[in-house]
């Protein structure tokens, strides 16, 4: 049986980079009245609490402050955004081994508590750490999210926008697949404004469509490595794309969101978790879309898919 579920309270587990920068956006968000911040490090979790809140007389009242597992258990929403990040010149596969320990530390301690909310993961690497958190709390595959290549689909929209002059949100694109090395652009489906994106290339002169695809793919891709040398990590996309994915969630919005999510059958994939787009809502996954592909990229999501499978299959669960 599960908790009865506070609709307008959050809790976010890592208060990191990450977590400090999701909280703040979603203080700023009016969707929540509670937050309750959860983190190893007690003194962090209470300074971010304290700072956030000193924000409070410029936005919507809300109670915010550093709590416990058992603070968060009745929360609409644990956002978990602990762990390791990258350090220049890692992957995000490179840290499952470090951040699996820490999952099997956290999500425990959600599960015995009859959660009846969404788990939202973001540590990385997300799509394994989403299937492990699956795994591990026995709750049901809907309600388990990573928040995937939402990031990445909007990097995506912002470098096309730039590059074709106008307002990324008529830029219909998306990223699916690993949230990682292997993730793949789709680019049969890409529009805007309804027009294919190579024909509404030419009509802003550009034309060399093979090389302009090559260059904003791998420009998306290498974005977090890019942040990392520079600036040590990423924290302002991601916790943007967070707080979209609350708002479908609180909100019952139902957009379509390249969420990561526990596949089984869509193009072929099984028993693997990955960015496929889906209906997300209250009830957190509602619908697969089987969004067509091109016969290379479904290829590549294979591929995409084998990579994450073989990482799966090392772990110990
Ligand atoms: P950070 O090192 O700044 O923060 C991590 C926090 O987790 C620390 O405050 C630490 O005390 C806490 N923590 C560690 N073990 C814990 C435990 N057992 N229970 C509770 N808290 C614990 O790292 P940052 O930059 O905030 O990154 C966090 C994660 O988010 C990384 O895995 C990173 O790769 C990932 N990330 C994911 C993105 C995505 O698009 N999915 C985007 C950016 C980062
Ligand atoms: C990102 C993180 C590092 O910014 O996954 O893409």
């Amino acid at each position: 049986m599960s908790l009865s579920v506070n609709e307008r309270k959050v809790a976010i587990v890592g208060c990191g980079f990450v977590g400090s920068a999701t909280a703040f956006a979603l203080m700023q968000s009016g969707l929540f009245t509670e937050m309750v911040l959860v983190d190893v490090d007690r003194d962090r979790a209470e300074g971010e609490a304290l700072d956030i809140a000193h924000g409070m007389p410029f936005a919507s009242p809300m109670n915010i402050y550093a709590g416990s597992y058992d603070d968060a258990a009745d929360a609409v929403l644990i956002i978990v955004t602990a762990g390791a990040n990258q350090q220049p010149g890692e992957t995000r596969l490179d840290l499952v081994h470090k951040n699996v320990r820490i999952f099997k530390s956290i999500i425990p301690e959600i599960a015995q508590r009859d959660f009846g909310g969404i788990l939202l993961v973001v540590s990385n690497p997300v799509d394994i750490l989403t299937y492990v958190a699956l795994k591990l709390s026995d709750l049901p595959e809907n309600r388990v999210i990573g928040s995937g290549t939402v990031l990445d689909s909007a990097r995506f929209k912002y470098i096309l926008g730039e590059h074709l002059g106008v307002d990324p949100r008529n830029v219909h694109a998306r990223i699916i697949g690993e949230h990682g090395d292997s993730e793949i652009a789709v680019w049969s489906t890409a529009n805007v404004s309804g027009i294919p994106v190579n024909d509404f290339c030419e009509l802003r002169g550009h034309f060399e469509h093979e090389e302009s695809m090559q260059r904003i793919a791998e420009d998306v891709k290498n974005s977090a490595y890019e942040i990392i040398a520079k600036k040590k990590a990423t924290y302002f996309g991601i916790a943007m794309a967070v707080k979209r994915i609350c708002e479908a969630i609180v909100r019952d919005e139902k957009p379509i969101l390249p969420v990561s999510n526990y596949q089984h059958g869509i193009h072929g994939l099984h028993d693997v978790v990955l960015s496929m787009p889906a209906v997300v809502g209250k009830d957190g996954i509602e619908y697969q879309v089987p969004a067509p592909l091109s016969d290379d990229e479904l290829a590549r999501l294979h591929a995409s898919a084998d990579t994450l499978k073989a990482i799966i299959a090392e772990l110990d669960l």
